[in-house]
């Protein structure tokens, strides 16, 4: 197979796309953040955080990968020759790096709790007991290496074999059958005893409890979920065909991530509230919850296995695009062979996700560092998977709407004469509204 090749169709490009969006970010980091601040409020600045800066960025990264069919680094450097702009693509090549090293690690819980679940380790499972499986679990160093370490290695594998390929047939079949299982557990959730109180907290804003780290984090989600920010939509972008609509497959692929996530607190809030836990469980919330939820329903060993089974396959696809991005680059500025760029990337981030392992496991100085004060598997999520994020869709905004010529960014984006109206708020929202927002919510690092 060629090193390049194209998208086969435009529900491909979607439903790969929608792939590298849903992941482990919509089951795992969504709702453990929601619950960790409160609820409702959460969810509505993370809602607003989709559609004012979110979808704009979407749009404009698509429209920078298929414009230039290159790599972040590439594209902005074709855009922009001769300039510091590549640095941003640089910035984003990094941060797919980062990202993928502990994004690895908690994918590998999703294995570890299917083969709990076949073991029948779980059964049983009550809300006093699955927080100490969980502990003795994550410490287990050997076995969380070997997680990692499988789940890096599938995803280099799957790369390795090149673009449609690999990513576009997986993702075609499973993520539907991910989203019926999600709701099967929603109709369970719903109806459980109790229920209601989760459901108020999950809806019902308290607006006392907006805070500043608070909105950074929401903001930071938005663009994590929507894998935005970091170049992953310019890789997949470039891929794309030039006659397919980039507005309508970014309202479609920014659709599925947004419901899928906030499926996911509708069935994760009324669950907790039912069976009696905190929703500020932290990291391992979901694995705290999710086999308690299996263990009292009809069926639940099944659904447990195909929901943790698929959940790694919603992971992987995420994984697979975190690769591509750095992969990408390896090959279009590197000049090596997708080979070569695979495998060496990925045993990079292998290396890099250690310290992450060691954080669950215990180990004092990876479990709190000093001076910051958190563990070392956190500050890699708060600084790659939010900041970098972050500062990345910003600049990617300020290139879109000023350095990017209007009448080059339109044509590519298909917007001639009929889409103008569509087309100048776009305009309005990178120039303004992204750059202006997105500033301030950092901004607020400084004075929160
Ligand atoms: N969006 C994915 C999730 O929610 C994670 C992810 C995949 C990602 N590729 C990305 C995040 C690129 C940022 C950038 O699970």
């Amino acid at each position: 197979m060629a090193s390049r090749g194209k998208w086969t169709s435009s529900i491909g490009f979607i439903l790969a796309a929608a792939g590298s969006a849903i992941g482990i970010g919509n089951i795992w980091r969504f709702p453990y953040m929601t619950g960790k601040y409160g609820g409702a409020v959460f969810l509505f600045v993370y809602l607003a955080a989709v559609v004012l800066l979110g979808m704009p960025v979407m749009i404009a990264e698509i429209a920078m990968g298929r414009a230039t069919g290159k790599n972040p680094v590439g594209a902005f450097r074709e855009l922009r020759p001769k300039s510091q702009w590549k640095l941003v693509g640089y910035l984003g090549v990094i941060a797919g790096l980062m990202i993928l090293s502990y994004y690895s690690l908690i994918s590998g819980w999703t294995l570890g709790y299917f083969f709990k679940t076949l073991a029948g380790q779980l059964r049983g499972a009550t809300t006093e007991a699955t927080p100490a499986v969980f502990a003795a679990f994550s410490a287990n160093v050997g076995l969380q290496l070997l997680l990692l370490g499988a789940f890096i290695f599938l995803t280099a594998w799957i790369v390795s074999r090149g673009i449609s390929g690999g990513i576009e047939k997986a993702c075609k079949v499973l993520m539907p059958v991910l989203v019926v299982i999600m709701l099967v557990l929603l109709g369970r959730a719903l109806t459980l005893p109790g229920a209601g109180k989760g459901l108020e907290f999950y809806l019902k804003p308290d607006f006392s409890k907006l805070s500043p780290q608070m909105v950074i984090d929401a903001m930071g989600q938005a663009f994590f979920s929507l894998s935005l920010g970091m170049g992953a939509m310019i890789t997949y972008g470039s891929y794309l065909k030039k006659d397919e609509s980039i507005p309508r497959s970014t309202a479609w692929v920014a659709g599925l991530d947004t419901v899928t996530a906030v499926m996911a607190g509708f069935i994760i809030f009324p669950a907790l509230a039912a069976y009696g836990m905190s929703p500020a469980g932290g990291h391992p919330l979901v694995f705290h919850i999710l086999p308690v939820i299996f263990d009292r329903m009809p069926l639940g060993t099944a659904f447990g296995l195909l929901f943790f089974l698929l959940l790694g396959v919603a992971a992987l696809a995420s994984t697979i695009s975190l690769l591509e991005v750095v992969a990408a680059y390896c090959i279009d500025e590197l000049k090596w062979n997708r080979s070569k760029a695979v495998w060496l990337a990925g045993g990079l981030s292998f290396l890099l996700g250690i310290p992450s392992v060691l954080s669950f496991a215990g180990v004092p100085c990876f479990r709190r560092l000093p001076l910051v004060g958190v563990s070392f598997f956190e500050m890699m999520d708060f600084v790659w998977g939010t900041l970098a994020l972050s500062v990345g869709a910003l600049f990617i905004s300020i290139f879109a709407g000023f350095v990017w010529k209007k009448s080059a960014a339109f044509r590519e984006i298909g917007w001639g004469t009929k889409g103008a109206r569509l087309g100048s708020v776009w305009l309005f929202s990178v120039r303004y509204l992204c750059p202006l927002l997105i500033a301030a919510t950092l901004a607020m690092l400084f004075v929160g």
